[in-house]
């Protein structure tokens, strides 16, 4: 995974919810998760994404710039819908370090989420 100077320093992360459209095949989420490992290791990315039948949450970390992109892209992909960004913020280490985007339990996603808020937001 890429790590330079300037994202040691500064990691930002964002976190949203959206529903597929239609519960996907389990070859499709596969595909999809082994894409965005790749590209995520690419630029940087890690995260983990929660899926419960049509439910998704999804966090992403790494530089600024290459979250907004990645996030850009996926608020506009047709395969899901209803997407509602829940954080956006600076953190001071990564908390998917060894993930570039890992599958979680839905639940477990959700205590992620509202630990990351809980440690990062301000008041
Ligand atoms: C729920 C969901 C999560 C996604 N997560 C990622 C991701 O972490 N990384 C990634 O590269 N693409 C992810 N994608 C796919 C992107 O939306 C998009 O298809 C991909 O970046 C390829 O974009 P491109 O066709 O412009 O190259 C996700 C899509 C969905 C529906």
């Amino acid at each position: 995974m890429l790590i330079d100077a300037a994202d040691a320093a500064q990691i930002y992360s964002i976190g949203y919810v959206s529903r597929f459209v239609g519960e996907p095949a389990p070859e499709a989420l596969d595909d999809l998760l082994s894409r965005s490992a790749a590209y995520n290791s690419r630029v940087g990315i890690t995260g983990c994404v929660g899926i419960l039948r049509s439910d998704v949450m999804q966090v992403l970390e790494g530089p600024q710039s290459a979250v907004v992109d990645l996030f850009r892209k996926i608020q506009i992909d047709k395969r899901h819908t209803d997407i509602a960004q829940t954080f956006a913020l600076n953190v001071r280490a990564r908390h998917f370090a060894d993930w570039s985007m890992v599958s979680l339990p839905f639940g477990v996603v959700v205590g992620m989420v509202d630990q990351i808020r809980r440690v990062h937001e301000r008041p």
